[in-house]
Formats: structure tokens, sequence, C-alpha cells
């Protein structure tokens, strides 16, 4: 693999590939197994210019659970306060002998540029509300681990999903692994483009999913909370409560409490956002040792 900018160029076996080797992974993390140290030798920086705590961490500790080695930029105190260029900036960390860039940027389409102006691996961790791989890699592991399979499973992306980044590559990696998928949310947070079905009733769906994945609010894209949002939209209790019994939650933090989830739902039995967060890791391993083989 070459670049991890977009869920767009695998197709089916290369993400069931990942997903299996995910859970594999995190399989061998869980029982202390030794790791193959893939990425001895390998310098990873990490180029965050938005905030991040479970994505950068999880790169993080990825890297190092491989051998590799982490440099961390951080903007707010770099020479681009000074007006240095982002080109500048990638290339000087390029120069100083990073290997492979993890790139978040609030423009779309960042990290694909860094990868061309440097020539190196670059991973997206996020640009705008494109895109974010390495998060549908870490929800499409998740499920199947729950699960043990994809194929067939019926799946609500509920909340705002027009300016979500996790909904643009867990739409199209879900929909490439067979997962039947609904968008639920106001009207003007449903992409007109995407021809999934769409509703904006959570109602008449709750009980006939296996998996509800809610979505922050992205305020910081233009997302408003209006007044009616959480009587219409949150999944609250007596919301959970008419999901099947194989029924799962899931949610890729941050979390906003008490407005796209309740509390108790939060932390109800059905929910997988720690799962989530724990497969991170693996799932970012996985990731980085297939960039550091330079496998197709
Ligand atoms: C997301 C992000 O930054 O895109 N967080 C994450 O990486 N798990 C989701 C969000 O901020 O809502």
């Amino acid at each position: 693999m070459k670049a991890f900018t977009s869920v767009r160029g695998l197709g089916r076996t290369d993400l069931e590939s990942l997903v299996l080797e995910t859970i594999e992974m995190r399989r061998a993390l869980d029982r202390g197994a030794p790791l193959d140290q893939s990425l001895e030798g390998v310098c990873v920086a990490n180029l965050f210019f938005e905030p991040s705590t479970r994505t950068r961490l999880s790169f993080d500790l990825a890297t190092q659970r491989l051998g590799g080695h982490v440099i961390t930029f951080f903007p707010e105190s770099s020479s681009a306060t000074k007006g240095e260029s982002l080109r500048d900036t990638v290339l000087t960390v390029g120069g100083i002998g990073a290997d492979i860039l993890v790139v978040r940027h609030r423009m779309e389409g960042i990290p694909a540029s860094v990868g061309e102006w440097t020539g190196l691996p670059v991973v997206n961790a996020g640009d705008g509300a494109n895109e974010h791989p390495s998060q549908a890699l870490v929800d499409a592991a998740t499920i199947h681990q729950h699960f043990d399979h994809l194929e067939g499973l019926r799946m609500a992306i509920i909340g705002d999903v027009a300016h979500s980044r996790v909904a643009g590559s867990l739409i199209h990696a879900m929909a490439t692994l067979g997962v039947d998928l609904t968008l639920v949310g106001p009207e003007e947070w449903l992409p007109a483009q995407s021809a999934l079905p769409k509703k904006t009733d959570i109602d008449t769906l709750v009980g006939e999913i296996d998996v509800a994945y809610l979505l922050r609010v992205q305020t910081e894209r233009g997302g408003v909370i209006s007044n009616d949002y959480v009587d219409k939209y949150g999944l609250d209790s007596q919301r959970a409560a008419r999901m099947s019994d194989r029924a799962v939650i899931m949610h890729p933090g941050p979390i906003n409490r008490g407005v796209e989830i309740a509390d108790q739902v939060a932390d109800s039995p059905r929910s997988l956002i720690v799962e989530q967060v724990r497969n991170g890791v693996p799932a970012r391993m996985v990731i980085l040792r297939a960039l550091a083989k330079g496998r197709p």
C-alpha cells in the first residue's frame, strides 16, 4: 500500500483482509503476544492541524508497538505561526527523516497533496468533511468482531452525515462490505447526492437495525444543534429499549453526552464505544505495517 488517504480505491477483498488483520492484531495485543517489529527503524510523523485525542494517540502507540519511532508536530508551537507554508512545513518534516506521515487537516484533499509534495506514504487522519479512512477500518473490525460477519447486517448512520468525514469513509466501506445502510437525520444533513435510503424519522427504523451508528454534530463545520435535535434524533433510553436484543450502538467519539446519545445509553451493555477505542491501535498498526512494507 502506497497511501491510505481514502477507502474509495479499496475493493472488497482488500478491505476484508484489513478487517481480519485488525481483529487478529487485537487478539495478539489482548494476549500480550510478541508483535512483529515491522516498523523497526521507521519514523512516523504525526501532523495534526486539528484537535485529536484517540486518533493521534492510537497512531502513536501503534507505531511504538511495532518498534517504530514517532515524531509529533504541534501547529500552534511550530514555524507555521511564523508564516511557513504547509508545503514547506511538510517538506521539512520529510527532510528531517520521517518515513510515513499521518495528516489531519481542516481542508479536504490536504493529505493527498502532502503525499504528492513529499513522495512519502501518507495516512489521512481526517480531512475536513471528506474522509477518515482509518476510523472506517476501526468500525468495520469492531462490527465484524461482534457479529462475526458484516454481510447483510442492517445499519443506520444517524445525525450530521453531511459534515462528517467519519461518515464519508464509513458509508463507502460498509457498502463495499455488503452492509445494508440507511442514513438518518434532519433533511439538511442527509447528502443529496447519495443513492442510499434516507430517513428523517429515527423512530420508524430503530427497531429494525443491527447497528445504530451515531455521529457528533460537527459544529466546527457548520452543523448547528437545533432546539429539537435531542428530542428528534438523540438516542435516549426509551429509543434504545425499542432496539432488537442483538442490536448494538456505536459512535466514533468524541461523544456529546445528552446530545446525540444519552448518558446511560453510551455506558449500556449494548454500546460498543469502548471496543471501538480499543480497536484503534490494532487497526492503525495494520495500516502502518502495510505502508511500511509498501504492499499493494
Ligand atoms: C472524529 C473526527 O475527528 O473526525 N473523531 C475521531 O477521529 N474518532 C469524529 C468527530 O470529531 O466527531
